[in-house]
């Protein structure tokens, strides 16, 4: 019989706590990276809506060649939707209830579309989160004040910064501090407890945050939808206050809603001489038609500019006349991704508020910029 003294217990007990705790931490870390890069089920069922059924139906917006889809779980049975959705011949065929319907729809046939079942019931599920959101009318009117479709995402936050193989050492370094540790071996423990929290340092990002604040000229991160400014304020341009309308009245120029993208996606699905649907501009779709449902899709922009709090800055101070967003933002017109184009260093702005271009304004050349300290900093 083997005997266990109250210190092995411990000893057993704490290497569980720190097993147990190892196993969550990676998972998490592991989940958290995984999501940022592969479009969810329900992204991907709202890209399937839109090349394979939007042609001929909508999701509270009428009927098309076939019925609105609004409210069709109410209609029919789940099992029935997803096998009439899989094999739609044999149904318009035998099925009483198909029938009915092809009789109300003057006999046009629905296509089969060949999806599994899987998809059949990621479309069901797209449709129903759809549905809940307001149709017509009411959904055009509400455009403006849009509050939960757009927000900008710090570019620390996130899975960017953090390194995987970092965290993996955290982990090894601390499981044998500990195991030093349990054998008595205090001086190597500590040194490795030192050497375990420097890996999960760096495994974190946290070494992203010494970078100086406004040291992150040239930055240029991926966005969750590849919109470019090359084509809509370039190619299509689009001036840039219909999507930053808050440059001219605000501190803040901020970034479009969901809906303003609506404003043309909702007809505009495809690139122009394509004739498949953009997945691209499925996802906006996707985010715009579930804003309302329990769990929308958001379009989270990942940050380029961003100053440290402590200084202050106002676009509406900044728009005039002739100064162009271009002379702080660069040729943001062909950019296929936005770019930090100036330093944002505090050198930056006050020798331009000592002399301002000369494409400001007269007034401006006269005064320039504040130089005193509260201006910026308050
Ligand atoms: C070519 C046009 C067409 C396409 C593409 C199409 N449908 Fe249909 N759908 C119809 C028509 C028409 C009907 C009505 C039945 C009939 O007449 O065939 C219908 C009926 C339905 C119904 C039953 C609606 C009700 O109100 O009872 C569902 C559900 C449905 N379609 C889902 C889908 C899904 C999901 C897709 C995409 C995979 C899709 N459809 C693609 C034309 C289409
Ligand atoms: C026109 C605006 C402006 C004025 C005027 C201004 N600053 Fe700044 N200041 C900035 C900006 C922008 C930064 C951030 C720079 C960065 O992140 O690299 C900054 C950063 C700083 C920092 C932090 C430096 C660092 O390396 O992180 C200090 C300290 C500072 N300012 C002091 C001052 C003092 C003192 C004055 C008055 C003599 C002053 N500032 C006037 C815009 C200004
Ligand atoms: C059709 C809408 C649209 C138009 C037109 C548009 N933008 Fe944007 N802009 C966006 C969206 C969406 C983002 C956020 C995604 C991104 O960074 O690409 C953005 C981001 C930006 C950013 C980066 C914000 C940050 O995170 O720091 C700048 C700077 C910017 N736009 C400047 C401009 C300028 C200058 C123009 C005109 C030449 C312009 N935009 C025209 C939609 C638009
Ligand atoms: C004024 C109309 C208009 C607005 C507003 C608009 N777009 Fe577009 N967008 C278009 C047109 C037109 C195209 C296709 C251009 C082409 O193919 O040449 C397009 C293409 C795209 C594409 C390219 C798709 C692909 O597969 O390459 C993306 C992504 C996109 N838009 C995203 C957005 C986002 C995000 C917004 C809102 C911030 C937005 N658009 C606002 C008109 C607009
Ligand atoms: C005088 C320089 C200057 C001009 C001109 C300027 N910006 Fe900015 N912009 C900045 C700075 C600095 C930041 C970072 C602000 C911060 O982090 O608080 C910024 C941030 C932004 C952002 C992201 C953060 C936000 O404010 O929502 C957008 C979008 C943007 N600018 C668009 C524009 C557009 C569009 C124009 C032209 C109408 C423009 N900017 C003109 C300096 C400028
Ligand atoms: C391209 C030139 C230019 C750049 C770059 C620039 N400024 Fe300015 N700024 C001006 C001019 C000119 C004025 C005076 C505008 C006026 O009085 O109409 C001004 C005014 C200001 C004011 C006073 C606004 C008010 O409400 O009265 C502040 C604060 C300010 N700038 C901060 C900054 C900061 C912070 C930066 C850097 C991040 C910066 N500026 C970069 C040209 C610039």
């Amino acid at each position: 019989m083997t005997h266990i003294t109250p210190r092995a217990a411990q000893g057993r007990a704490s290497w569980a706590a720190a097993a147990v705790f190892f196993a969550l931490f990676i998972s998490a870390a592991a989940a958290r990276a995984g999501e940022a890069k592969a479009p969810s089920p329900f992204q991907k069922s709202a890209a399937l809506f839109l090349q394979a059924c939007s042609k001929c139906h909508t999701i509270g917006g009428g009927r098309r060649v076939g019925p609105d889809l609004r409210g069709v779980a109410d209609r029919h049975d789940k099992d029935w939707i997803v096998g009439f959705v899989q094999n739609p011949e044999s149904y318009l065929d035998s099925d009483p209830a198909a029938k009915k319907l092809l009789a109300e729809n003057n006999g046009v046939r629905m296509e089969n579309a060949h999806v599994t079942r899987e998809q059949a019931e990621g479309l069901l599920e797209f449709i129903t989160a759809a549905a809940s959101a307001p149709s017509g009318e009411a959904r055009e009117s509400r455009l403006p004040e849009e509050p939960l479709t757009a927000k900008l995402r710090m570019p620390d936050e996130g899975v960017e910064g953090r390194s995987l193989p970092a965290l993996a050492l955290f982990a090894v370094l601390l499981l044998a501090a500990l195991a030093l540790a349990r054998f008595g071996r205090r001086r190597d423990a500590s040194l490795l407890f030192v050497l375990a929290a420097a890996a999960a340092y760096w495994g974190f990002g946290g070494w992203r945050h010494h970078r100086l604040a406004g040291d992150q000229q040239g930055y240029e991160p991926a966005q969750p939808i590849a919109f470019s400014h090359e084509l809509h304020a370039g190619k299509l341009t689009i001036a840039c206050l219909y999507c930053h309308g808050g440059a001219e009245r605000s501190d803040t120029a901020g970034v479009p809603s969901a809906g303003i993208c609506m404003n043309c996606h909702g007809a505009v699905r495809a690139r122009a001489g394509q004739k498949d649907p953009s997945p691209e501009i499925a996802r906006i779709v996707a985010a715009w038609e579930t804003r309302t449902s329990s769990a929308p899709l958001i379009l989270s922009w990942t940050r380029v500019h961003h100053l440290p709090d402590y200084v202050h800055f106002s676009h509406r101070a900044h728009i005039a006349d002739n100064l162009q967003c271009q002379e702080c933002h660069g040729p943001v017109q062909t950019m296929a991704r936005v770019r930090q184009a100036a330093p944002l260093s505090m050198g930056w702005c006050v020798s331009c508020h000592r002399t301002p271009p000369q494409s400001a304004p007269s007034h401006w050349k006269r005064v320039g910029g504040p130089l005193d300290c509260a201006a910026c900093h308050w």
